[in-house]
């Protein structure tokens, strides 16, 4: 893990901006050319992929279409019922395309679980997960997430577009609180 620093808000730094960008190229680079002729679309989860999503599209040197869902999960905030509700739907047609779904975290992954069932349904060509965030302590669903930012410890995590209770996500580094 990275050496601490105690911000002002009380949050600890993780991952400040230049690791952060530095990892962004490196998934970029994957990506462009794991994803070479295919022009896939990415489809980032709202709210917390939204700094994610803009930084990766930089990087990524080939075709490609973005795409927005939002959902929910039922229950109260800090843990996942394993029931999610769609809070937006697709704007695009994602029949016979190559899907990169765009996520900010994955803690349990039941979110992921529910997204990914419910896109194959759509009959995509591929449909692959690309985290900034991976906190695989808490894992209930089993994923397979093939592009991976970094691990994180089981503790909760702001900034860089995530939030506490829709705070931090202004943040430009990724701290834990
Ligand atoms: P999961 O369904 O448990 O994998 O979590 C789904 C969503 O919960 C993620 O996309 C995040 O939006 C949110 N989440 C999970 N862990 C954290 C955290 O540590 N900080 C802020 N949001 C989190
Ligand atoms: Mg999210």
């Amino acid at each position: 893990m990275e050496k601490l620093i105690q911000k002002e808000d009380g949050s600890q730094e993780l991952f400040d901006e230049e690791k952060i960008r530095e990892k962004i190229k490196e998934l970029g680079n994957n990506i462009s050319s794991d994803y070479k002729d295919k022009n896939p679309i990415l489809i980032g989860v709202l709210k917390g992929s939204v700094m994610f999503m803009a930084d990766l599209l930089k990087e990524i040197t080939i075709p490609c279409n973005m795409d927005f869902m939002a959902v929910s999960s039922y229950g109260n905030s800090t843990e996942t019922s394993g029931i999610v509700r769609i809070l937006k739907d697709l704007d695009s047609n994602i029949e016979g395309k190559d899907i990169l779904i765009v996520e900010d975290i994955v803690d349990t992954g039941v979110t992921l679980a529910y997204l990914l069932k419910y896109l194959k349904a759509r009959k995509a060509n591929s449909i692959e997960i690309v985290a900034l965030l991976n906190k695989p302590a808490r894992r209930t669903s089993n994923l397979d997430v093939k592009y991976i930012g970094f691990e994180v410890p089981d503790g909760f995590i702001v900034g860089y577009g995530i939030d506490y209770a829709e705070k931090y996500r202004n943040l430009p580094f990724i701290g834990i609180l």
